[in-house]
């Protein structure tokens, strides 16, 4: 393992003004942000969809330091014949690669979920390396309810992320660890604060017993927020304040980045969160987007399928991604939202 270059890859996927696309939507995800938009989900659509993005110039060299791929993607062409990977490449983004295989019930611990994939994933990680990867993902998936998390459910998520972060290491490849913890259900803020403290803290033990090193990856966490169906909805500078707070008690100053999920957030919700924590800085980590939805909700919206709204979806995606480089830098202001519109 090469822990100079992990950490040159880390750190450039964190560079303030950048961040990272998600566009590594499973078959059975994508199928649905296309229902919404009224599209057949088909091998040429969400290749069509997903060239459009990476053929978004400005998005792609001014705002998006990598792309999280879906293992369709990464071996798939652009209509011209050039691989989608070699797109990305161009821009100046670095490509990855999602690399679980989703979740399955947690046995013994009903409505809990444990994320799979680790059977052969060494051999996986050679390939995509090959193919030119050089970062991956793996979500693990955590729920707030009445009774759980339980311990068990932490603990297991926890340890696959470190059994998968020690593999990409090993294969020269950048971890990015992710457990997110839901914003479905009706808890406030301070529950969420409280369940994600347990499971970085958790998180980042499995990471050391495993001596995973931590300069050569990225944590893309949840923001602390209210729950999606609670009354009382957190304001943006408590978002802020309180995600900071947590962060700062919990991620060791070695880790290069942080990259946010959107989690369901709207898109000017995310974008303005992750500015005002920026705002708050300087901050011992670089403090960015690894954004799916709150990417990729508004050029879904304006493409719908149509090769003549091509030009109208890179514009949707390069506005909310100069928006989000912005916000990595403390620098967006919801005036400047108004403008575009
Ligand atoms: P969202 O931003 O839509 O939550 O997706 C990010 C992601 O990659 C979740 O694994």
């Amino acid at each position: 393992m090469n822990l100079t270059e992990l950490n040159r890859i880390a750190t450039a996927m964190v560079k303030p003004g950048k961040g990272i696309l998600a566009a590594d939507e499973s078959s059975g995800t994508i199928k649905k942000r296309f229902d919404a938009i009224g599209v057949e989900s088909t091998e040429d659509n969400r290749r069509d969809y997903r060239e459009m993005l990476f053929r978004s110039k400005e998005a792609m060299s001014q705002h998006i330091s990598g792309v999280i791929l879906y293992d369709e993607t990464i071996w798939q062409n652009a209509k011209d014949g050039t691989p989608l990977i070699k797109l990305i490449e161009e821009s100046g983004a670095i490509p990855g690669i999602k690399v679980d295989e989703g979740t399955q019930a947690l046995p013994m611990c009903p409505g809990e979920l444990v994320t799979i994939g680790l059977d052969k994933l060494a051999e996986r990680l050679k390939k995509y390396f090959e193919r030119g990867a050089r970062f991956a993902k793996w979500r693990a998936v955590i729920d707030i309810g009445n009774g759980i998390p339980s311990m068990t459910a932490i603990s297991v998520n926890a340890h696959a992320l470190a059994r998968y972060a020690a593999l990409c290491q090993a294969a020269q490849i950048v971890p990015i660890v992710e457990p997110e913890v839901l914003m479905d259900g009706d808890h406030d803020i301070d529950r969420c604060y409280e369940v994600t403290s347990r499971v970085l803290n958790k998180t980042f033990q499995e990471l050391r017993v495993q001596r995973v090193e931590l300069e050569g990856m990225v944590l893309k966490p949840n923001m602390a927020v209210s729950g999606k169906k609670c009354a009382k909805q957190a304001s943006v500078a408590e978002v802020a304040e309180k995600t900071v707070r947590l962060l700062k008690a919990c991620v060791p100053a070695a880790v290069p980045g942080i990259a946010f999920l959107s989690g369901g957030q709207s898109d000017e919700e995310a974008t303005a969160h992750l500015d005002a924590m920026n705002k708050l800085g300087p901050l011992p980590w670089g403090l960015t987007f690894s954004y799916g939805r709150a990417l990729q909700a508004a050029p879904q919206k304006a493409w719908s399928g149509k090769a003549d709204n091509v030009a109208a979806g890179q514009r949707a995606f390069s506005h909310r991604a100069r928006m989000n480089g912005l916000a990595s830098q403390g620098k967006w202001d919801v005036s400047l939202e108004k403008k575009a519109a």
